[in-house]
């Protein structure tokens, strides 16, 4: 049914299914937490080409590179900052490419392209009176590039003496007098308040209601200064009539969703099938107000819709502590051993709601435990020569499973639609979760059948051949539901097992016996030794000698 109807959707809907994530600050390497916006929205895109073969998806990304952090990061790293952008905006690309993140398009804000956006867009606030200039005083963080109101910053005592610091991030302020272009925000309030009631635009609920919240606490709901004197920001997109003044980092990043679409170019816009508004942007929960707040405000100004929905997830904290660089403490995805494994535990771990905590052993567990043992051993022990020297998918000989099969068989009947409403509902540790225990079950009952014991006895053939059918039956079925989680790995299982290319898609989740009943025919699967998943050893000695032997 659920298949049916998304089926039927994917034949009306031509319009692209548009899909971002952030785009990524370039003043430091980038560390786990960057890389789990990624691998979410990546998820989420291989998904909804999952259940819909024909989905045409845009799927963007990029780097964010203008601002007094990036200028201060460059001139700390003795760059130019077009070369010093340069290089980390590729270690952002490689880190993708390693964990097989998707995209469609990698924008860079340094581009032509995103600044005759940003230039259009401004034009447009502008010209319809929605900026103003004026003279502004107020904290300003660098480190969040934003203003903080005087109510919401605290004097906090640190080893370089009494400073001022943002209470929502920790964060430095400064003590800032300038004249600004100003937004009109406040004219917003109503219009953002009625977006926000709209069932569902933010998830989960509880992000929403922090919002609502925080438009019915702020009695005083100011103007936001959207742009900054050149001379003090000077690495940054000019007001194309005033080159006084630098376009405001926020305002500047923001409308990448926009180039994205081929915006303002009306021809580029119709080539790419009109894909905005965008079905999804995917954020953490600290850049929650920028994308709920702000962005939506300026759209409504710049009289285009608001995103159809933001998705904003938690933080990743190491051995229960905050991640950041200051602390020395960020994980760099680059130095852990088997990506696959990392974007695995990412999508396993994580709600989106609750923060997660990373550890290298609960790492190490979770990777050996299900990935080599529960699933690689699995497919290993079915596939291999010991059990199934013809290499074949054999046949099932019967329509009637054998009774050890019984709770396997319906686990398995009711996965894909479990899986399909976890995968919806964002909550990817839930499908794993499902798929795990029916590979538990699987593993159990083919222990419990013993097929050793049937291959030494001729007259068991068809026994050992339902035994290794309905395994590997179950073996593709997971993998099919776990491809948005482990691309490359399911891959590999599916090869493995001959299954083709136009035949992964989620309609193909029914088992064979409950389309064909009693099959007769065998199906090969590739030859050779199959490992899906070399296990991890802390100990690097160990790990070199068992991948040696
Ligand atoms: N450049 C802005 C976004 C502009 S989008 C128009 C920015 N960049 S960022 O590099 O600081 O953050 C990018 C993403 O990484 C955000 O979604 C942020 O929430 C995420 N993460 C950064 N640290 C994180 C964790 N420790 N855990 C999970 N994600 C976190 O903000």
């Amino acid at each position: 049914m659920r298949l049916t109807l998304s089926l039927l959707s994917s034949a009306i809907q031509k319009r692209p299914f548009y899909i971002t994530t952030p785009i990524f600050y370039v003043n430091a390497a980038p560390h786990l937490g960057h890389l789990y916006t990624a691998v979410v929205a990546d998820a989420i895109q291989r998904f909804e080409k999952l259940t819909n073969p024909h989905l045409n998806v845009i799927f963007s990304t990029g780097t964010d590179e203008h601002g007094t952090k990036i200028q201060q990061a460059a001139a700390k790293a003795k760059l130019p900052p077009a070369q010093y952008c340069d290089n980390l905006s590729r270690e952002y690309r490689d880190l993708f490419k390693d964990f097989e993140v998707q995209y469609t398009d990698f924008v860079r804000t340094t581009e032509d392209r995103h600044k005759k956006a940003v230039n259009h867009f401004w034009r447009k606030l502008k010209d319809d009176d929605y900026i103003y200039k004026a003279k502004y005083a107020g904290w300003y963080s660098v480190n969040d590039e934003a203003f903080v109101p005087e109510a919401q910053t605290r004097t906090d005592i640190t080893p370089e003496g009494k400073i001022r610091i943002s209470v929502e991030s920790g964060h430095k302020v400064e003590w800032t007098e300038e004249t600004n272009y100003m937004f009109r925000l406040s004219a917003f309030k109503t219009h953002l308040q009625r977006w926000l009631e709209t069932d569902g635009v933010i998830q989960p609920a509880k992000f929403q209601r922090q919002l609502l919240e925080y438009l019915s606490s702020e009695t005083y709901f100011p103007d936001i200064s959207v742009s900054r004197p050149a001379e003090r920001v000077h690495w940054a997109i000019r007001v194309s009539d005033d080159d006084t003044q630098s376009i405001y980092v926020w305002l500047d990043a923001l409308v990448n969703y926009l180039t994205v679409t081929g915006y303002p170019d009306e021809d580029v816009m119709k080539s790419r099938g009109r894909p905005w508004p965008a079905d999804l942007h995917v954020v953490g929960k600290d850049i929650l107000k920028f994308h709920g707040i702000y962005w939506p405000a300026f759209l409504m100004a710049a009289r285009w819709h608001p995103p159809r929905r933001l998705l904003v997830h938690s933080h990743w904290t190491v051995d229960g502590g905050k991640m950041s660089k200051s602390l020395g403490n960020t994980v760099c995805p680059k130095t852990v051993p088997a990506p696959h494994a990392l974007r695995y535990m990412l999508l396993r771990e994580a709600t989106m709601a609750d923060d997660a905590n990373y550890s290298e052993t609960k790492f190490i567990n979770i990777a050996n435990s299900e990935l080599a043992d529960t699933l690689g051993n699995l497919v290993a022990r079915s596939c291999g020569t010991v059990l199934n020297p013809r290499g074949e998918r054999p046949p099932l000989h019967t329509c009637t499973p054998p009774p050890g099969a019984t709770q396997l068989l319906d686990a398995l009947q009711r996965l894909p639609d479990t899986c399909y409403d976890h995968y919806k509902n964002y909550q990817f540790y839930k499908a794993v979760d499902a798929v795990i225990k029916v590979l538990h079950l699987t593993n159990g009952f083919f222990e419990s059948s013993k097929p050793w014991e049937l291959k030494k006895r001729p007259e068991c053939q068809k026994d050992l051949d339902i035994v290794l059918h309905i395994t590997l039956e179950t073996v593709r079925i997971c993998a099919i539901i776990l491809q948005p989680v482990i691309p490359e790995l399911t891959k590999r299982i599916l090869d493995k097992l001959m299954v083709p290319e136009d035949s992964r898609y989620w309609h193909n989740l029914q088992p064979t016996w409950s389309i064909n009943g009693a099959i007769v025919e065998a199906k090969n699967i590739e030859g050779g030794k199959f490992v899906l998943f070399p296990r991890i050893y802390k100990d690097k000695k160990n790990q070199q000698k068992k991948a040696t032997a």
